[in-house]
Order: C-alpha cells, then structure tokens, then sequence
C-alpha cells in the first residue's frame, strides 16, 4: 500500500480572538481553503475554546477543520473551568491540542496527563495533536533526542494508529522567538521520532508529524521540506489569514 501523509497545517490561535476578529479571520481562512480546494492537504484551526462553536458554524462547509487546543481527560463531572473532549466534539472540532508546552510549563501538565488527554479525545472521536519538544537547556545539553524519546513514550497511549493520532515537533525555544532549527536539525528530530513511534505502534511510518516553532510564510517551504515532516503546527502567522494561507500553500 502506498504510504500516505496527507500535509495537516495546523493553526494554534493560543489565548487569541475575540467573537468579532477571531470570526472574521476563521471566514477568510476558510475562503481561502474553499478556493484553493485542496484534496492533497488538510487545514485547521484551533480557536480557544469560547470560539470553537461559532468558528465551527462560520466555516461549515468550506472544507477547514477546526479543532481545541486542550481538553480534560475526564467526559463531564466536577472539574470547574475545563472543557472536554466531547464538549470539543459537539460544538464541531475534529481535533484537539494536548500537550502543548505552554501547558506543560503554565499548568504543570505531565506525560501522564498528556496520555489520559490523548485518550480523551479518542473516545470523543477527536484525533489528539500530540506536542513534544526540547528545551533550549537540554538542546545545549545534548539532550534533544532523549527528550523527545521520553515525552512521546509516556504520552502516546498504546493501540494509537496513523488515523487517529498526529504529533507535533515543538522545540520549546522556538515558540514565538523567531529563531527554528535548521532544516537538518529537524529532519533528524523527526527521524528519530518516527523511529521511536514504531517501537510503540503499528503504522508508524503513516503517522502525520508536523514542526511547529516560529513557523511563517518565508521559512513554511524550507521547513516542510525537511525530512518526514508532514505539515506544521503554527501559532502567530495563524491569526493573520494571508500569511497562514500562504504557508498552507507552501505544504
Ligand atoms: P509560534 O507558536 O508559531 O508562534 O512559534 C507555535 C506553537 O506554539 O504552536
């Protein structure tokens, strides 16, 4: 069978948007889609979780997908503040975020937790974007390989396949600081992680991974070109329509 990997480009609006400018920029991201009309590509939008119903019905249609960017473990029950992955689900996601590293960082999120949120969203129906990267410490410290090694074991819950799980490549260091890796530096990471996901999965070779890091319209090329890298997970260029379309162009 022909290994697929459909490029996913994958927008993290982060705490961004109000109704009014997160509405408005959902509509012409999903025009843009709409026109291109991709078959070869998939296009997503994480809103914050307010958004996520009015996104949803504001690009029905189009062809843009729209996801969460987290989600409890638990379906419903007394957890005040958080959203679950069924309540992702019901107001039209088909994705969500877990294990961002903002999260990890702000919220104290573990492997453990990131695995019962993955799973969370299985059982919702939603495919989990799962987030691993290095700091710049243990990149400085040789560590990269080893930590990523470590994140995506205990994150990546057994019996994951290629349809339900996607992950994302997110050096901690690159995250909204204008500096990425190299096209190298990221082909190697990603090697390694599709050489760990094959010890703990059946199909790892079709599992979608995407960088993400200070991803933009004049660096999407370079990057996607690197070396099993199947997309991207793209935070600040996301909330401008233009230039996140133009690196769903370059996918
Ligand atoms: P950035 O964020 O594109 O703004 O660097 C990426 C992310 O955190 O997903």
């Amino acid at each position: 069978m022909a290994r697929t990997r459909r490029p996913l480009i994958a927008g993290n609006w982060k705490m961004n948007g109000l109704q009014a400018d997160g509405i408005a920029l959902a509509k012409a991201v999903a025009e843009g889609v709409r026109q291109a009309a991709w078959a070869d590509r998939e296009v997503l939008v994480c809103p914050p979780s307010t958004l996520v119903l009015a996104v949803a019905a504001a690009v029905r249609g189009s062809g843009l997908l729209v996801g969460g960017q987290n989600c409890h473990a638990k379906a419903s029950g007394a957890h005040t503040g958080d959203v679950s992955a069924e309540m992702l689900r019901d107001a039209g996601a088909s994705h969500v975020i877990v294990g961002h590293s903002e999260r990890r960082a702000d919220c104290g999120e573990t492997d453990a937790i990131v695995r019962a949120k993955a799973e969370a969203a299985w059982r919702a129906g939603l495919t989990p974007i799962v987030c691993i990267g290095e700091t710049l410490d243990e990149r400085e410290a040789g560590r990269t390989l080893a930590v990523l090694e470590g994140q995506l074991t205990g994150s990546v819950p057994g019996g994951a396949t290629a349809d339900r799980l996607v992950v994302a490549y997110e050096p901690v260091w690159a995250i909204g600081t204008g500096k990425t890796p190299t096209t190298p530096e990221v082909a190697v990471a990603h090697a390694h992680i599709r050489k760990v996901l094959g010890g703990i999965m059946e199909g790892a070779t079709s599992v979608r991974l995407l960088y993400g890091g200070s991803m933009k319209g004049s660096n999407a090329a370079e990057l996607l070109a690197a070396g099993d890298v199947d997309g991207g997970l793209v935070g600040g260029a996301s909330l401008k329509a233009d230039e996140f379309l133009a690196i769903a162009k370059a996918a």
